[in-house]
């Protein structure tokens, strides 16, 4: 088979060095890649929201299965684009997109369904979101509607920042028309935990519980990032709890959509709070997390084409997806200064040596190769992954590997999985 992956970060290194494993595969295409894609696959330069462009390609090349990496082409309608041609797409539909593209959309369908979120309002006009602001206590959650980069959720503690949210959202429109529409929830208090499933449109297979760290700094301080470290399983979500927890926050959604003539095939993410009332869904992602891919793919004992061939024909079985036992740990190395102004261009070097460390991979996300040699080209860099017999284990020989690598202005967490060996 000839397989195209879009996307260009970790994740897709990650999910393209898993199907290079594939004795299904033949050609393996990324678009538009990084410096470790291109080690294992062909890079092409196509972004990610050119749906022609990957469509036209995908049809030139004969491509067999499309891999959707990030939400961005789910959202613009790369599935039905594909389904003209013919070519499968591992990836929901684009009405089924929303459950990202769209806050409003997802907490209405958690609301219309029963899964257990924060209380919201959706608000389309500015007067009245900020006279229900003021009328509340705080903190309170403002989230813009669209996608928004990871930008667009303000924890506001005081009035002042509430009212700039809603201003920079409403009236400046700094997210364009992401902000237009708002939800207000309320803010929960806990440890957050990512759990995401296997869809083939009715037949759902969790995968191990992850937890990610999105705060830029050490003890969950600083701006919010894409991610900057995980680990699976995570304690606060044992084995013994995926069922009861995919029936809490994936079946109820699954089922619903399946109702209504849309079902979800891919993966469906639910972004999880465990409260002292017990789990909250804060968000869904129709995708993959990044770097939660990272740690999950180095787990994956399966072979990773078959279970997205399954999803997409319908016919996933639980036997299918299967696990390694050994706990995985990914540190993110990335660029000083992230997630606002980086330098790029760096070169990097020690990633032999790091891989020489027992049970490391080293996943490459703002990377190009330049004359061969891996320069840095993003504010996430590379994903420093390991497996190992417990947490401990896994965790030593991330940083034992991350130590080896040097780049200039590189930064990264001291306190990756921190919590998890409190709780194990
Ligand atoms: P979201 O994109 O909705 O997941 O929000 C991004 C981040 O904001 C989450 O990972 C949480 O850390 C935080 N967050 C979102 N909603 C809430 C909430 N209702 N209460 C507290 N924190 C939240
Ligand atoms: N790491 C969180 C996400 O992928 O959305």
């Amino acid at each position: 088979m000839n397989i195209l992956i879009v996307g260009a970060g970790g994740r897709e290194h990650a999910l393209a060095w898993k199907i290079s494993q594939s004795p299904r595969l033949d050609k393996l295409f990324i678009a538009p890649g990084n410096g470790g894609t291109a080690l294992i696959g062909t890079n092409v330069p196509l972004k990610d929201n050119d749906i022609e462009g990957i469509v036209a390609f995908a049809r030139d090349n004969v491509i067999d299965l499309v891999v959707a990496g990030p939400e961005l082409p789910l959202v613009l309608g790369l599935k039905e684009a594909l389904d003209s041609v013919r070519i499968p797409c591992f990836g929901p539909c684009v009405f089924d997109a929303q459950l990202e593209g769209s806050k409003a959309f997802a907490k209405n369908m958690m609301r219309d369904t029963g899964v257990p979120t924060a209380d919201f309002r959706v608000f389309d006009t500015h007067e009245a979101a900020l006279a229900y602001v003021r009328a509340h206590d705080l903190p309170m959650v403002i989230k813009a509607d669209g996608l928004a980069a990871g930008k667009g959720v303000v924890i506001a503690q005081s009035m002042n920042e509430a009212e700039e949210a809603l201003h920079d959202m409403m009236v400046k429109q700094v997210f364009g028309e992401a902000g237009m529409t708002v939800v207000v929830e309320e803010a929960l208090v806990g440890e957050e935990a990512s759990f995401m499933a296997f869809c083939d449109g009715k037949t759902i297979v969790p995968m191990p519980s992850l937890q990610d760290h999105k705060r830029i700094g050490d003890n969950d301080t600083g701006l919010n990032t894409g991610g900057m470290g995980a680990y699976s399983p995570a304690p606060i979500l044992p084995e013994d709890s995926y069922t009861a927890m995919a029936d809490l926050a994936i079946r109820p959604i699954v089922e619903h959509l399946a109702g209504i003539g849309q079902p979800f095939k891919g993966v469906l993410y639910a972004g999880l709070m465990m409260t002292a009332k017990g789990p909250m869904v804060l968000e869904y992602n129709v995708r993959f997390g990044d770097p939660e891919c990272q740690p999950l793919m180095a787990r994956l004992k399966s072979d990773l084409v078959e279970i997205m061939l399954a999803c997409v024909e319908g016919i996933l079985s639980p036997a299918q997806v299967v696990f390694h036992q050994e706990t995985s740990c990914c540190v993110v190395m990335a660029a000083q200064g992230y997630p606002q102004d980086y330098p790029k261009g760096m070169v990097i070097s020690g990633l032999d040596a790091a891989e020489e460390i027992e049970s490391v991979k080293v996943f490459q996300a703002g990377t190009q190769l330049r004359n061969g040699v891996p320069v840095s080209s993003g504010g996430r860099v590379l994903g420093v992954t390991a497996l190992g017999c417990d947490l401990r284990q896994a965790r030593e020989r991330a940083y034992r590997a991350v130590e080896k690598i040097r780049f200039e202005n590189s930064y990264y967490r001291k306190d990756i999985a921190n919590k998890g060996l409190r709780r194990s």
